[in-house]
């Protein structure tokens, strides 16, 4: 008796173990893929998850914390997907036991402070850490020579980003840093990331951007530099960047752009709405620009003048020579 008793315990605990999917979770074996969504867990669902899992997404749950020992009982993930959760911390090495992840979502929690060492060990591809509140990105939260190729840090409340964290990402294509606060560029922050292909700093509150700060990076194709308070930028900014095809300087604070400033841009899309575009002699070298590639302009009816008054909100293209007097 205490036999059967004992094997009905060792089939029970064994028939669990080989077709274990954590309770409040789905499993698609076939997959290997694993999604607990909008259910009340508290805690990261270590207990239960098959082993062979490649992909997992916990999303808009309460797990307030992950450490390198949750992720350790699936050594074969691939994607982790952690949308919308209560996340308040991760642990140092949070990645060592997943050696083959590339991609880490953690968009809408609350992680403002991460340690050091948070984004080592795996070879990560992609990682996402949108809308959360951070306030100070880390240099040492990542490796030297990351693989990372896309990073997403938009929705935070940085003020600053470090050079030293951007030279750790020489394979970067692709970096968000939208929606935050970031006051400058230092001149020489984007001088490793070469592969550059897209840079978003939309709806920060930059001033002006150093000269050299895109001398390196020539694929770069889409440049988004909209809702800041840009007053003044370099007349050579754009020379290298031959590449470019989307281009937004809309809703900053110009009121002029140097001569030449646009003559390395050939097949681009560009916004140049809501600055205080000043129309005087100064002007000729936007009016003609715009006249002549009325097809790379968007929304060009909405590119009009602040100034003087008498020609305030005239569309910049419409103004004749003699309105825009004497240079
Ligand atoms: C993953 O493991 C489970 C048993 O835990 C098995 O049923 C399933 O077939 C495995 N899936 C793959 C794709 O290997
Ligand atoms: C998370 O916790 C809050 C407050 O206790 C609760 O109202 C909410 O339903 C929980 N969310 C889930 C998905 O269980
Ligand atoms: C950087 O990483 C890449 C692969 O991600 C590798 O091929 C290269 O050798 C590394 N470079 C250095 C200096 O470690
Ligand atoms: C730039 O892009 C081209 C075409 O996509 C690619 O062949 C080249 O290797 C890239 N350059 C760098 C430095 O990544």
């Amino acid at each position: 008796m205490k036999f059967c008793v004992a094997a009905f315990l060792f089939l029970a605990f064994f028939c669990h173990g080989s077709f274990s999917c954590p309770a409040l979770c789905k499993c698609y074996p076939t997959s290997v893929e694993v999604v607990c969504s909008e259910v009340p867990l508290t805690e990261y669902p270590s207990a239960g998850l098959p082993e062979n899992t490649t992909m997992l997404t916990i999303q808009l749950t309460n797990i307030t914390s992950i450490s390198e020992h949750h992720l350790k009982a699936t050594p074969l993930l691939k994607e982790l997907h952690l949308y919308g959760n209560q996340l308040q911390s991760l642990s140092s090495h949070l990645l060592r036991g997943v050696p083959q992840l590339h991609t880490l979502d953690l968009t809408g929690n609350e992680l403002s402070d991460l340690p050091v060492d948070v984004f080592g060990d795996a070879p990560l591809r992609n990682l996402v850490l949108k809308n959360n509140q951070i306030k100070r990105a880390d240099p040492k939260w990542l490796p030297h020579n990351s693989s990372l190729t896309w990073l997403d840090l938009s929705e935070n409340h940085l003020t600053e980003i470090p050079v030293d964290l951007l030279q750790r990402l020489p394979h970067l294509e692709n970096i968000d840093l939208s929606n935050n606060r970031l006051e400058k560029m230092p001149p020489n922050s984007l001088d490793h990331l070469t592969k550059l292909e897209r840079l978003n700093l939309q709806n920060n509150k930059l001033e002006t951007l150093d000269a050299s700060v895109f001398q390196f990076t020539h694929n770069l194709t889409s440049l988004l530099l909209s809702q800041n308070k840009l007053a003044k930028l370099p007349q050579y900014l754009f020379q290298g960047l031959a590449r470019l095809t989307h281009l937004s300087l809309d809703d900053n604070q110009l009121s002029r752009i140097p001569k030449g400033f646009l003559d390395s841009l050939s097949s681009l899309e560009i916004i140049l709405t809501g600055n205080p575009w000043e129309c005087d002699g100064k002007m000729e070298y936007l009016w003609r620009w715009l006249t002549n590639h009325r097809q790379n302009v968007l929304f060009e009816t909405e590119v009009t003048c602040d100034n003087p008054k008498a020609l305030k909100n005239r569309q910049v293209s419409s103004l004749t020579d003699s309105q825009l007097g004497p240079c």
